[in-house]
């Protein structure tokens, strides 16, 4: 783990309403690829205060460092709708971190984790890549015209007669411990 040596000290908790919200949207309403994408603070900010979806921030020294936006009800269940790390704690395996619990979270009911990613984003398609996301389909002039949106999933079987694993095959599965779920999950 590569966040100031220690991975302990890094808690994933849910969003707390509104102010964390409103520095998430600060996050996705000034950077890219959402300034591309041309999302506003406003849709932003709805998103993350929509209940229908599973918002969860990555804290380290009580400030928000990232968050991931989880939708677990739909068509492409579960689906990991968003994920940033604020720019000054990027590449020092946050996102990664992130990206696990989310995977955690969703392989506890379904096995298949999707995802999308702006064809201009090589750098975060590249992560995907490597945390073993296949590309399924490309959505062409799917928000903004001109770029394509790039579905991807990981999958640990299908759907027919998927059974929630044992939490110890899910860290098997990935590899890695699961210390840092801080709140009980279904
Ligand atoms: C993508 C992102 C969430 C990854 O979080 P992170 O904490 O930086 O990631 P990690 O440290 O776990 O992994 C580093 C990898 O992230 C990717 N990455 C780093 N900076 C990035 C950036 N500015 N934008 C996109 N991806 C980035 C790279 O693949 C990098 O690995 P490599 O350069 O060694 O190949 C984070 O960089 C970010 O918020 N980027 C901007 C928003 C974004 O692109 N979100 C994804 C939308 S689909």
């Amino acid at each position: 783990m590569t966040i100031d040596g220690s991975s302990s000290d890094l808690a994933i908790r849910r969003l707390k309403i509104p102010d964390e919200a409103d520095v998430c949207a600060g996050l996705m309403s000034g950077s890219e690829p959402w300034k591309t994408l041309r999302r506003t603070y406003e849709e932003a900010f709805m998103m993350l205060t929509d209940p229908a979806r599973e918002v969860y921030v990555a804290v380290l020294g009580g400030e928000v460092v990232g968050f991931t936006v989880l939708r677990m009800e739909g068509v492409f269940v579960g689906y990991i709708q968003t994920v940033g790390v604020l720019p000054g704690w990027r590449n020092r395996g946050i996102g990664t971190r992130l990206i696990d619990f989310a995977e955690r979270r969703i392989f506890q009911r379904f096995p298949n984790v999707f995802l999308c990613v702006s064809s201009f984003n090589e750098e975060a398609r590249r992560l995907y890549e490597r945390l073993g996301y296949d590309e399924v389909g490309e959505l062409r002039d799917f928000i903004v015209p001109g770029h394509s949106e790039i579905l991807m999933r990981k999958s640990i079987g299908p759907l027919s007669g998927y059974k929630k694993p044992a939490t110890s095959d899910v860290h098997l599965l990935r590899g890695q411990p699961s210390s840092d779920i801080t709140e009980p999950v279904d």
